[in-house]
């Protein structure tokens, strides 16, 4: 089992890899499919996730894609299931597991991610069905007063929970726990808090005899807020981001997959670049990425199939980028040469 675990995380970081975040909740991706005037609804939310595991060219640079779980019983229009779509081109099916963040008890505004109940026999399920490794998002929301510490430690202890299951189960966890980037907060703080974040949900990982070898962390970059006036240039954010992890990540995880959490496309890839550039650090260092990978895609379809093929040429030309930066080796230049390639 430890052997399975190490396995399956060291092949989701594998050299020029990352993984693709296409598990959106059913009303999240309603939302998104809105957002690009696309009739939401059960079958343009397979539309979509069928568009982007089909096309072409990408298993290169992704080595997992996360599905959310209707996404996990969906088929192409010709009936292949999607974990079974994906295997075949090489790419490690995993699961969101979480059932969403909810209003946390005596925290004004703060939340909890629910989904223990049950969890053990819906591993052993999603195993069965090829998921090999899965997901739970805590969210953690800054501003002057926040975050709680009981927040803090209500979301770390959950993710130690979730993550000791999953391995129980032969699947890894990929450990996110996202200080979101939305607010007014300064870089100085984003990092202050980050660190604090880290540093109670690996006491907990550890506490709870989660393998540190056997999992992956998802967070945030190290950011000012959106709303928090200039951001620091792309070399500070990968400056502090690096040093935050250095002192609160153990060397025995492997790999650092990030979210992008709202960032232009660009930036995501960017930071990253820069990051692999400052390389080696004691884990991989690579991307987990939802928006920043699917965005273009979904606003070139529009639900239109004449669409396909330019939308699928989006998410590629994306996905070459993002791998390119995982490896140090992204250049601005490649925005134009992958795209008309
Ligand atoms: P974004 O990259 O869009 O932030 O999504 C990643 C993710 O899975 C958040 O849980």
């Amino acid at each position: 089992m430890t052997e399975e675990l190490r396995q399956t995380a060291t092949a989701l970081v594998a050299e020029g890899k990352g993984i693709l975040a296409a598990d959106e909740s059913n009303g999240t991706m309603d939302k998104r499919l809105k957002a690009a005037d696309v009739e939401p609804g059960e079958e343009m939310r397979r539309a979509l996730r069928e568009l982007l595991f089909t096309t072409e060219g990408v298993a290169e640079a992704i080595s997992g894609i996360i599905l959310y779980d209707e996404t996990f019983h969906q088929s192409t229009a010709d009936g292949t299931p999607f974990p079974r779509l994906l295997e075949d081109q090489g790419v490690v099916p995993g699961i969101k597991v979480d059932t969403g963040a909810k209003p946390l008890a005596g925290a004004d505004g703060e939340t909890v991610t629910e989904g223990l109940d049950g969890l053990r026999e819906r591993l052993a399920e999603y195993y069965e069905g090829g998921a090999r490794f899965a997901k739970w998002r805590g969210v953690i929301t800054l501003d002057e007063h926040r975050p709680s510490r009981y927040c803090v430690h209500a979301n770390a202890h959950a993710l130690a929970r979730y993550a000791a299951l999953c391995q129980e189960a032969g699947i890894v966890p990929i450990v996110e726990p996202e200080v979101l980037m939305e607010g007014e907060h300064t870089i100085d703080r984003s990092e202050e808090v980050t660190g604090i974040v880290l540093e109670k949900v690996f006491d907990e990982l550890r506490a709870q005899r989660v393998l540190l070898e056997g999992m992956l962390l998802k967070p945030n970059m190290v950011v000012a807020g959106y709303a928090g006036g200039e951001q620091p240039g792309h070399e500070e954010v990968a400056e502090r981001t690096l040093r935050c992890l250095r002192r609160h990540v153990p060397a025995a995880v492997p790999g650092i997959v990030f979210l992008s959490g709202g960032q232009s496309d660009e930036d995501a890839t960017v930071r990253l670049n820069v990051m692999n550039q400052m390389g080696p650090q004691p884990w991989e260092v690579s991307f987990s990425y939802g928006r920043g990978l699917q965005a273009a895609a979904l606003t070139t379809w529009r639900g239109d199939s004449d669409n396909l093929a330019a939308a699928q040429a989006q998410y590629r030309h994306r996905a070459r980028c993002t791998g390119a930066a995982r490896r140090g080796e992204y250049s601005p230049d490649m925005e134009r040469e992958l795209l008309a390639s």
